[in-house]
This record gives structure tokens, sequence and C-alpha cells, in this order.
């Protein structure tokens, strides 16, 4: 932490603390994260859900059910949203594997202490590229899997429900405003019957919504500043003016939900973050940008012009993941507010980083400096190793995009090195290979070293963490804090 040094400055602070906490309170409810686990390395769970705690972060989802995670969870006071796939909604509209699965995947869990509190059947089943696949299988699946839970005597506390992608909302051409919030015509009818059925249930409506996307893969017409807060640019909608595209899709939403009578629907978001890298709209910088000005309204309580009250989010996402689809784009790789080895990416935020994490030998393995070798050998090499390894920071505005191709080449050996374990069979690569001991990094392009392969079997990762509980590691609400004192200390 960079501020806080000078005595006046930590008496600015602490005044501001004083101001800040009797403004909001101490606690940040409602926090939660997005848990991917599709990394070639990942972190030993119990690490993982040590870090939650440190950073008392009090809900997470997940995309599936994986027996380490939940594990890991258990006996935690963390919320625990466990995810059915969209490939697996067809299957689950059979009563059979829905009562199999309820009882495999959730009542076990419940069992074991895991505080699992809702289902999310389907991720994002009807977007708009998935051309209907979905349409008829996710409605079925919900209510199949909600009446398991019923039957299992778990179902008052576990609500299943459906994360969709902020494209099943929309306003219409001739009026895009918020206020004139509707459901996008080819889902319809299916929203509505599953939102009815939420409301019957009291199960929360989730939505994701990604002011990055909008900017990054939209037609270029998404004016960068709508996606922050800064307030520079706006659109009017009768009395309110939104400056921000996190408001207007949220109250688009609240608008059409309310179109279709449930206007006190609980609409949950179910992804937002920044990615740091494999684009040229991400960076830390921007990324930093959008979480200073959103982590803060989240801890102050702040909603939107049309529920002004908390809105509870889920953050995407907790860690980088080095094998993630890079379908949509090299920025999925780098969603994480911690980096693959858990370390924080921001400056700003004080987030506490995985201890005692455990990396492979300290080498790299780069391309031969007397290697003869043409342009095409170079580019057939890097490609090869780049379908094993993780090569997402060269996309244009990515933070190796500036390498050379022998350069490129280099990075894209070390990353199949690192995944490959260190394996001395995997620096190769017909002898144009070679391993050193010296980090090649350049300044704005790292070379990693990836962590120690994690084996579930072994039980030495499990028993760092029995020793101590206790942490004196800053909290969320304090970080909040800190990030709003900050902005006060600039204008005073
Ligand atoms: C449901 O699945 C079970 C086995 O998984 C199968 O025996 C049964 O026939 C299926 N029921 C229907 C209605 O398809
Ligand atoms: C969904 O059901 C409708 C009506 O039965 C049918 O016309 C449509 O082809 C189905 N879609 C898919 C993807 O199965
Ligand atoms: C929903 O909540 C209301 C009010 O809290 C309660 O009366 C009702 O039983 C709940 N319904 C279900 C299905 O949980
Ligand atoms: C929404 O809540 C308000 C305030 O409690 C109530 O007056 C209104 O009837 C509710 N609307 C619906 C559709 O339930
Ligand atoms: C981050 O990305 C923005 C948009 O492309 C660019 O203007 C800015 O210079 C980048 N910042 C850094 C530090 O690379
Ligand atoms: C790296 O080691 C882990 C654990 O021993 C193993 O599961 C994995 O397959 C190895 N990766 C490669 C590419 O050899
Ligand atoms: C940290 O926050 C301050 C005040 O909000 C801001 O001016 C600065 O740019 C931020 N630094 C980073 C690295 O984001």
């Amino acid at each position: 932490m960079a501020v806080g040094k000078g005595t006046s400055n930590m008496v600015n602070l602490l005044l501001i603390g004083v101001i800040v906490l009797s403004l909001f309170g101490s606690n940040v409810k409602g926090l939660g994260v997005n848990w991917g686990t599709k990394s070639t390395h990942k972190l030993p769970p119990d690490m993982v859900v040590q870090m939650l705690q440190d950073n008392e972060i009090k809900k997470v989802k997940l995309f599936d059910v994986d027996k380490t995670v939940l594990n890991a969870l258990a006996d935690t006071d963390i919320e625990v949203m466990v995810g059915i796939k969209n490939v697996e909604l067809e299957s689950m509209t059979n009563k059979t594997n829905a009562v199999d699965w309820v009882y495999n995947n959730v009542v076990s869990y419940v069992d074991k202490k895991v505080k699992i509190t809702s289902i999310a059947v389907g991720n994002e089943p009807f977007l708009k590229e998935y051309e209907g696949r979905f349409i008829n299988s996710t409605r079925p699946a919900l209510e199949r899997i909600q009446k398991a839970l019923n039957d299992a005597k778990v179902g008052d506390k576990i609500k299943a429900t459906v994360p969709f992608n902020g494209d099943i909302f929309m306003s219409p051409p001739w009026k895009p405003l918020p206020s004139a919030g509707i459901l996008r015509p080819e889902v319809e009818d299916e929203v509505e019957e599953i939102a009815d059925f939420l409301a019957k249930n009291n199960a929360s409506f989730i939505v994701n919504i990604h002011p990055f996307l909008s900017l990054a893969v939209g037609d270029g017409g998404f004016p960068m500043e709508y996606a922050f807060f800064n307030g520079d640019i706006s659109i009017q909608d009768g009395d309110i003016e939104y400056t921000n595209f996190f408001d207007a899709k949220y109250d688009t939403c609240v608008s059409a939900l309310k179109k279709i009578g449930h206007e006190n629907m609980t609409i949950v978001v179910g992804e937002i973050g920044w990615p740091t890298d494999g684009s040229k709209w991400a960076n830390n910088s921007l990324a930093s940008k959008f979480y200073d000005d959103f982590l803060p309204r989240i801890s102050a309580k702040k909603g939107t012009p049309l529920h002004p009250d908390n809105i509870e989010v889920y953050l995407f996402e907790l860690l980088d993941e080095d094998a993630r689809s890079t379908l949509h784009g090299d920025f999925e790789r780098h969603w994480g507010i911690f980096n693959y080895a858990g370390q924080p990416k921001f400056k700003n935020a004080t987030f506490v980083g995985a201890k005692d994490v455990k990396y492979q030998s300290k080498k790299w393995c780069i391309l031969k400096d007397d290697a003869s070798y043409d342009k095409l050998k170079l580019t057939q090499n890097t490609l090869y190793a780049c379908e094993s390894a993780d090569c997402s920071a060269f996309a244009e505005g990515g933070s190796c995009s500036g390498l050379d191709d022998a350069g490129k080449l280099s990075y894209a050996l070390n990353a199949f090195f690192q995944v490959a374990n260190q394996s001395d069979d995997s620096c190769d690569f017909g002898g144009l290979a070679t391993q050193v001991d010296k980090d090649p990094s350049t300044d704005l392009c790292k070379f990693n070293i990836q962590i120690k392969p994690y084996d579930p079997s072994e039980s030495s990762w499990t028993s760092w963490f029995s020793s101590s509980h206790i942490t004196n590691a800053p909290s969320f609400a304090l970080l909040v804090l800190v990030f709003l004192a900050m902005g006060s200390l600039i204008l005073v």
C-alpha cells in the first residue's frame, strides 16, 4: 500500500474511515465470486477456500460439480451455487436423472456441511449464438431439479435458478432506453414461464452483465467511457440520466420483468468483471479503473436508478483459467481478480493472495540462441506449442503481442514446457529449444513459471492449512474503505 504512510495521511484515512464506516456499515454482504476451474494447473482447493475466507468473500458460484472443490468448501460459511452444464440439461428433463443428480451432487454434500444455497440450471442457455439449442430443455430441467430438491426436503433452503446472459433483454430499436426494456422475442415465452416459476418458488432471477464484452466484441460503436462509471457520457430516459452501461442494462432487466408482472423479483448479477490481457481493451489499468469504481458501489450497497437498494453480485471471476475456451476471445483466460497462482493483480485492491503457493523450479524453456531456423519453422512450432499451452497474450493489444517471431516462439516454448511440468523432453522441439535459469520476461511480457501440479490424492497440500485459521489480513470491507479513502484524499 502506498497510502497512509505519513501521519497526516493516516489521520485523514482514519477520519474518512470513520465517516465511511458510519455511512455504510463495516460489512460487505452479498459479494460473491465465480470460481471456474478450467486450468492446466489448479491451485489446491483448500488454498483457494482459505483465500476466499481471507478476503471475506461469502458466496461462490461454480460452473459444475467438482468434488475436490465442494469438499474444500465443507464446514465453511461460504454460500455455494453449483452448476449444471448446458449439455446436461436435456438429461435433467428426465425425472430419474434429476433425482439422481440432486442426490449425488447436492444432498450428499449438504450432509458433509457444504452450504449449498442454489443450483444454476445451465449457464446462459438462451445465449443468442446457441440459436435455441437449449430452449426446450431449460425450463423442464429447472422444474425437475427443484422438484427433486423439494422431495429431498432441501427445497426450502436450496433454490434452482437459471443464470441468463444479458442478451435475453433488449430495448426496441425505436426506443433504445432502459425503461422500454423487453424480453428478446425468440425467448420471451420461455423466460416468462421461468420467471413465473422462480417467483412462485421465491428464487432469484440471475443475469450476467458484461460491459467489457459490449466494448470489446461489439460492432465498434460502443463508447468506451460508458463501460465505466465516470459519467462522461449519458443517456436521458425520462427523469433519469444513465451514465454507465451497468445501470442501464440492469434497469432494462428491471423494466422487462416488470412488464411481465415481476416488478419485485430479486435480480442477481451472476457475472461481472473485467479481464486484464488478451485484447486491446483488456489490461490492468482498465480493469483497475473498472473495479476502483464498481467495488465501492457494491460495498456502499448502491443500486441503480430503478433499483436503488443493494444488488447481489458475483464477480467474474476469482482466478485466471489458462485452459478456458478462447472461442469468444483470448481475453477469456484473463478474467481473474487473482492470477493463475492466486496472486492479486490490482494495486489498489488489497485483495489477499493465496499463501505458500508451490511453484515449479525456477527455469524456463526458450529458443536456442544459435538455432538455425526459418520463418516458417518458427511459426509452425509456435502454433504447435500454443495448441496445448496458453498463448492468449499474443492477441492484438495483449501483453506479449509486441514480441517478434523468435520471441513469440520462445514464449510458446516456455508455456508448453511449464504446462508439461518442465519435463526435459518437453523442451526440445527438434533441437530448437533449450532450458535457461535466467528469467526471459520482458517489461510487458511475463514468461510464467507454472505452479506445481496439484494431486488431490496427496494429503500434504491440505495439512498446511490445519495449523491456523486465524488471519489478520485486511477484510474486503477494509479494502473498499481504502478505495474510498484514496478517492477522497485526492479531492482533499
Ligand atoms: C429416464 O432415464 C432412465 C435412466 O437414466 C431411463 O431408464 C428412463 O427410461 C428415462 N425415462 C424417460 C421417460 O425417458
Ligand atoms: C422446441 O420445440 C418446438 C415446439 O415443439 C419445436 O418446433 C422446436 O424445433 C424445438 N427446438 C429444438 C431445438 O428442439
Ligand atoms: C415464499 O415466501 C413466502 C413469504 O416469505 C412464503 O409464504 C412462501 O411459503 C414461500 N414459498 C416457497 C415455495 O418457498
Ligand atoms: C411489489 O411490492 C410492492 C411493495 O411491497 C407491492 O405494493 C406490490 O403490489 C408488489 N407487486 C407485485 C407485482 O407483487
Ligand atoms: C489499456 O488499454 C487502453 C485501451 O486500449 C489503452 O488506451 C491503454 O494505453 C492501455 N494501458 C496500458 C497500461 O497498456
Ligand atoms: C503434470 O503433472 C500432473 C500431476 O502429476 C499430471 O496429472 C499431468 O498430466 C502432468 N501434465 C503433463 C502435460 O504431463
Ligand atoms: C488507485 O486509485 C486512485 C484513486 O481512485 C486512482 O487515482 C489510481 O489511478 C488508482 N491506481 C490504480 C493502479 O488503479
